[in-house]
Formats: structure tokens, sequence, C-alpha cells
């Protein structure tokens, strides 16, 4: 699927108007500050995930001075909708003229954003790790969003109960089955991104692997058992500490090179094409599960790469065949590529 058209208005500092789309590799360049960020920013919202920064406010997106902003997207390819999004206190989107849901919007019209701070994936810290599963857990499964809201609700109850010094087995009977279930389902996501990364063997040095850790488990095969002993593990520390121990909040990915983790065995060349593969991977596992190629959002696509690196990256987010939107301050000259060009605001 594809966004074919957009029209924006009063979002952030981009100057209404409406633009057509090539269902390919579109290019937005621009000197900072341009408004490069926030049009890609009005796209994930249009599609259900909402600003970037999520603690953001909806009426931070308003542009200055006024009180409400729209934004307006066509889609084509396997569906063909009109959406749109009214700002102003809150954000109400709506499909084809009719009130929509976000989880819906997520599915119908699948999109994977990738920001400077996943570039920083296998040497960062694991928040982005875990931030890049649940993107993808939301698209292909129905309840994980619900699952991982909820689990996220009854973590703050218990970390409060901790650091009051209260008995916190009230919560963990609720959180057990959510952050077990989520276990899971981490497992699954990185199985199939296992099998797409396949896909990429040129990206990735060789003897290289990953795989999935729960966080404070481990102990046991069978996520359910695991995550009740583990917790019965770990209760004197968790009184100790006053903070959860036990659970999806601490998971990580593991990436290993030849039996060293790959923050210390790789260059930052090296680790920017184990990301793009992982990039990759993400989007054609999003595919699979679907029936949908997703859109793919990239700021900053060009950072840390020479020449080659843009090229070689071009090709082979090219070959994916998803409708791409990659804003960089500087250009990328590669057939195929559709350059827009921006500036104050605006699309020259
Ligand atoms: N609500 C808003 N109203 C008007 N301008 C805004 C708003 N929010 C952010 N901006 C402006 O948008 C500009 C940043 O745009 P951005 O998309 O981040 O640029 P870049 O092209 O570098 O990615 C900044 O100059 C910022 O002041
Ligand atoms: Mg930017």
């Amino acid at each position: 699927m594809y966004f074919s058209g957009t029209y924006f208005f009063n979002f952030r500092n981009l100057c209404e108007g409406r633009r057509e789309w090539s269902p390919a590799f579109n290019l937005i360049t621009g000197p900072n500050g341009a408004g490069k960020t926030n049009f890609l920013e009005g796209l994930n919202i249009l599609s259900g995930w909402g600003p970037f920064d999520g603690k953001v406010k909806i009426s931070s997106l308003v542009k200055w001075g006024n009180e409400s902003s729209s934004l307006w997207g066509r889609i084509r390819g396997e569906e063909s909708a009109d959406i749109s999004a009214n700002l102003g206190s809150r954000c109400a989107l709506k499909r084809d003229g009719k009130t929509a849901g976000a989880s819906e919007t997520r599915r119908r019209m699948p999109v994977l954003s990738f920001m400077p701070r996943h570039m920083s994936l296998i040497k960062g810290g694991s928040s982005c790790r875990r931030q890049l599963l649940d993107r993808i857990g939301v698209l292909v499964s129905v309840p994980y969003a619900r699952i991982l809201h909820d689990y996220r609700t009854v973590l703050r109850q218990k970390s409060a109960m901790l650091r009051k010094m209260r008995d916190p087995r009230p919560a963990d009977r609720v959180l057990a089955p959510l952050g077990s279930w989520l276990w899971s389902a981490r497992e699954e996501i990185i199985r199939m991104l296992s099998g797409e990364m396949d896909n990429f063997p040129g990206l990735l040095p060789r003897s290289f692997s990953f795989f999935f850790q729960r966080g404070g488990g481990g102990v046991r095969e069978n996520a359910s058992d695991d995550f009740r002993i583990s917790l019965e593990g770990m209760r004197d520390k968790e009184r100790y500490s006053r903070t959860p121990l036990v659970g999806p909040q601490r998971d990580d990915v593991k990436f290993m090179c030849g039996g060293v983790e790959a923050s210390a065995a790789l260059s930052r060349g090296q680790s920017r094409k184990v990301v793009s593969a992982l990039i990759l991977a993400s989007s054609l596992a999003v595919e699979r599960r679907l029936g949908k190629k997703p859109v793919l959002l990239f700021d900053e696509i060009t950072s840390e790469l020479d020449e080659s690196g843009k090229a070689s990256s071009a090709e082979a987010i090219l070959r994916t065949g998803c409708q791409i939107f990659a804003a960089t301050a500087d250009s990328i000259d590669h057939r195929g590529v559709e350059i827009h060009r921006m500036r104050d605001g605006r699309f020259l």
C-alpha cells in the first residue's frame, strides 16, 4: 500500500499544501529546520501511531498561533481509502469520513518508521530494541497493543507498591500472564526476523546471530513457568531495590558475532549494515503476516554513510518494493529515487 497524495493544514511549521507521491522511493531533502521530520511525523500520525515523541501534547503539533490542524492522505494499492486526522486537544482519525480507531488504522495501513536512534540498535541501549519489537508486534498481532498497555499499567502499580514497601504479589498475579504472553510474542517476532535476515547475507558479517533475552527470566523454557519461578527467585532483590526486576520492561535482544557481542565486535559501518538488514527484515516480516507492503519512513537516512554506503542502502531499500519516505539534509543520486526539495516548511 502507499500514500498517493497528502494534504496537510496548520501542521507544525509546514505550509498548507497538497502533494502527490511516488509509490516507490520519495527522498525529501532540504536544510535543517525545513520541516522534513515534521512531514514524516504527519504520516506517522495519519497511520495511527501518533507523534514521534509519544509524550508531546497533541496541541503542540498545531502550527503556533492556531487552534487546530488537519492531515489528509489518500491510500492506494491493496486497499483504497482516504484517511484524515484532526488535531486539536486530541487526535481524531477518520477513514473515508467515518471515525476510525488507531489500532485498526495501524494494521490497515502498516507503516514502519526508523529514526536516527534506531541506527544504534546494535550499539545503543535496550529500549530502542524493545521499541522495534513492539512496533512489529502491534502490526502483526491483534492483541499485542492491548496486552502491552495493560502490562504497563499494572507494572506502574507494582512499582508504586514496591516504593511504598507493600507486598507486590497482588500485582504479580495480574502481571504474570500478561508478561509471559509478551515474552512468547516477542520470541515469535525474533524468530520471524531471523528467518527474514537470511534474505540479506550481503549486509551481515560472518557468523552473525541474535537471540531474545527474557528480562530477569530464562530459568525455564515455558514462558509462564519462567515468569512465576523467576519472580519468586527475585522476590528479595525486588524488595531491596524497590524496582520490578522480572518482565518485558527488561527484555533485550543480544546480537552476536563469532561468539562475541556484536556491539564490541563490529565497526560502526558494519553495524549500520546490520541495522539496515534488520529494518528490511522487519518490513518483510510485516508484509508476510499482513499480506500488505508497509510504508517505510526513514529520518536522516544518510547520516554516517559514505557514498557507496548510500548507494547500497538505497538499492536494498528500493528492492523491498515498499513505498519509502526518506528525509536527509544531503542528497542521494540514485536511479528510481524521486527527489522532493523543501525549505521553510514548503515543498519547492
Ligand atoms: N507547532 C509548531 N508550529 C510551528 N513551527 C513548529 C512547530 N513545531 C515545530 N516547529 C518548527 O519546525 C522546525 C523543525 O522542523 P523539522 O521537521 O524538525 O526540520 P528538519 O527539516 O530539520 O527535519 C523548527 O524550526 C521548529 O521550530
Ligand atoms: Mg529532521
